[in-house]
């Protein structure tokens, strides 16, 4: 079975690859490099001790992508490529209009032209917009604040209307809580291009001294510390989730929509004082006013996962942050 990973090279497509290959799968991987290395195949190789077809592609330039679909044989999708920060979406809706939604349309447009109807969607828990109750359950209301989310959820919506329409396809839409953590080889990891926005990157670039204090984005939440609280999801189980959501869909379930979370949450200070446990090192931090649009708390209720996938986050917040900064650690200047 061979498995189009668009977005293959990035930060939770590199994992997902290592896992669909160590369950014996084949992958071919796209992406044009916009947020990640070629050296991350090599990796991928090392790692698996597997072959990876590789195409340097913009999938939103139909023509060169079918020449994907031309040249192999396709059981599967699984579609992470989209441009993903939420504040850079704000300043640029047009490229993220155009980069998340034309790749997505230009992909599904031809797995109908090539038969190949099994699609995973990279969505998140951004589409659960301010939810008011906790945890997390795939059949609460839907609402965003920004053009990233919005592309997610649109693109939601373009899913849901193209099985309404043929219920031939299989479809997976796996909303993400908050990835961390790193491969245990160290060889592969999250590469943020400049400085980071979100939590655990921001921590380990602290860490190893590149960036002084972590400014704390408001302590008067309703929450256990008045620090925000998520619900941080190793990238390995992630990943793994993946292979779970494939072997679903060769079921021919239709479309699904499934929590990838682990159900647990940790405040901001109870985050930077795990990571300084596992690292050793002590992460020093500031108590700033709040970054707009953030919610006080936001985790999963994974049960629908758990039960439907047989798939259950294993590691804990111990090994993310060790993993995160193994990562960190062995690679100071990332893929450079
Ligand atoms: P990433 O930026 O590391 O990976 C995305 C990859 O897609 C990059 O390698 C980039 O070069 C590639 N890409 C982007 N546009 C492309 C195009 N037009 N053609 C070909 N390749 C293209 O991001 P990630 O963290 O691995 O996220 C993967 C997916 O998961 C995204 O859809 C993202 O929105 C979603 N997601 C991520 C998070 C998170 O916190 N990382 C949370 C929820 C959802
Ligand atoms: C962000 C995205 C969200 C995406 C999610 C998963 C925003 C507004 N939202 O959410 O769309 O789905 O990532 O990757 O970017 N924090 C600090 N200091 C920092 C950075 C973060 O205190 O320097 C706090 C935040 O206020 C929050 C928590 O840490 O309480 C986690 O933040 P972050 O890692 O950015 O993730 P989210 O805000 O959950």
């Amino acid at each position: 079975m061979a498995v189009l990973i668009s977005g293959g090279l990035g930060y939770i497509g590199s994992h997902t690859s290592i896992e669909i290959l160590e369950a014996g799968m084949d992958v071919i991987i796209v992406d044009n490099l916009f947020n990640s290395k070629e050296l991350v195949k090599d990796r991928i190789e090392q790692i698996t001790k597997k072959k990876v077809t590789y195409y340097n592609i913009d999938e939103t330039d139909e023509e060169s992508l079918e020449v994907v679909f031309k040249e192999n044989k396709i059981d599967s999708v699984i579609h992470f490529a989209a441009l993903k920060a939420v504040g850079e979406s704000v300043e640029k809706p047009l490229e993220y209009y155009y980069n998340n939604l034309i790749s997505t349309l230009v992909i599904l447009k031809l797995m109908k032209k090539y038969d190949v109807k099994d699609f995973i969607f990279s969505s998140s828990a951004t589409v659960y917009g301010n939810a008011e109750v906790m945890p997390i359950k795939e059949d609460f209301s839907l609402s965003v604040t920004n053009p990233y989310g919005r592309t997610k959820l649109i693109i939601e919506d373009m899913l849901r209307d193209i099985y309404y329409a043929d219920n031939t396809w299989n479809i997976g839409i796996l909303r993400y809580f908050n990835p961390v953590g790193a491969h245990i080889s160290g060889l592969i990891g999250e590469e943020p291009n400049g400085i980071p926005n979100n939590l655990m990157p921001y921590i380990t670039k602290v860490a190893i001294g590149e960036l002084k204090e972590v400014s704390v984005f408001g302590n008067d939440y309703d929450t256990v510390d008045g620090t925000g609280v998520r619900d941080y999801i190793h990238v390995v189980d992630l990943a793994k989730g993946h292979v779970k959501a494939l072997q679903k869909l060769a079921s021919k379930p239709g479309l699904v929509t499934y929590n990838l979370g682990t159900g647990k949450g940790y405040s901001v200070i109870e985050l930077i004082n795990a990571f300084s446990k596992a690292s050793g090192k002590d992460i020093p931090y500031k108590i700033v006013g709040r970054r707009a649009g953030d919610v006080a708390s936001c985790y999963a209720d994974p049960t629908k996962a758990n039960v439907e996938l047989s798939w259950k986050a294993e590691k804990d917040i111990n090994d993310m942050c060790k993993d995160s900064w193994r990562w960190q650690n062995s690679n100071p200047d990332g893929y450079k």
